[in-house]
């Protein structure tokens, strides 16, 4: 998991998929499928991509009562993926739920899928989370505390942004997972995306994995980029 570059398959339907994946001769990459894409192609989708060796990441940020989360993780791991998420705001409960539930789907000598929790979404912004969520403390503050009740609860790290991720680092611990979308190159369009950094900015504040999307999946030539943003982040001099 550490040191992973995350490719966001984000496609309309499982024809896009394989035609994006034919493009990387064979080469074994670590895809996130997220809700537009399970939802069109259900647990298919991750039956094929496993018959290819990718890693998965399921991305589908489940937020329930503790028993219906256990009961939907349960049947994610038998999925057999290697990630999974919730959001922190559910609450430790519902957190400890998630593992028990993962735990219970895991075939016996398999590894139970890592699981992560989102803290603050990155669209959220620091007026709207005090105005609509009615949390008065600075979004950093609130980011760091549900990251600390997530290791509470047992997670491997949390979802969150490059420039979060040194901090919960220091408070957490190097071992608890920072998992970071918003990742572009220096000369790429930022599109939707609010706080972004490099390849090379995620390395240097430590962060465990990246995801990446658009400049990847949208690229004129998919496979070049993906080599550009891996000798990036993995500080291979070009
Ligand atoms: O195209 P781009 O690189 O912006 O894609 C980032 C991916 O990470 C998308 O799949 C998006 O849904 C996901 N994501 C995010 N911010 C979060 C959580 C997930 O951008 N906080």
């Amino acid at each position: 998991m550490n040191n992973s570059l995350i490719i966001a398959l984000d496609f309309a339907d499982k024809e896009e998929v394989f035609s994006f994946l034919q493009k990387f001769n064979g080469e074994q990459l670590f895809v996130k499928v997220g809700m537009e894409l399970f939802y069109k192609e259900g647990p298919s989708i991750i039956q094929r991509l496993k018959e290819q060796n990718h890693q998965i990441f399921l991305d589908l940020k489940l937020h329930d009562i503790p028993n219906t989360v256990k009961s939907a993780m349960k049947n994610m791991a038998g999925l057999g993926v290697d990630l999974v998420n919730v959001h922190a705001a559910g609450g430790i409960n519902m957190m400890v739920g998630a593992l028990e539930g993962l735990e219970a789907g895991t075939a016996s000598g398999q590894i139970r899928p890592r699981c992560i929790a989102v803290t603050q979404l990155t669209s959220t912004s620091e007026a709207q989370m005090q105005n609509e969520q009615l949390i008065k403390v600075p979004l950093m503050d609130s980011v760091l505390h549900y990251a600390s009740i997530t290791k509470q609860a047992g997670l491997d790290g949390v979802v969150c942004s490059t420039l979060e991720a040194a901090s919960i680092r220091k408070q957490l611990g190097s071992s608890f997972l920072t998992v970071t979308p918003g990742i572009r190159l220096e000369t790429d369009n930022v599109q939707d995306q609010v706080r972004v950094a490099t390849p090379q900015t995620a390395r240097n504040n430590g962060v465990s994995a990246i995801v990446v999307g658009r400049s990847i999946t949208r690229s004129a030539n998919p496979y070049e980029s993906y080599v550009r943003f891996k000798n990036e982040w993995e500080g291979v001099a070009k």
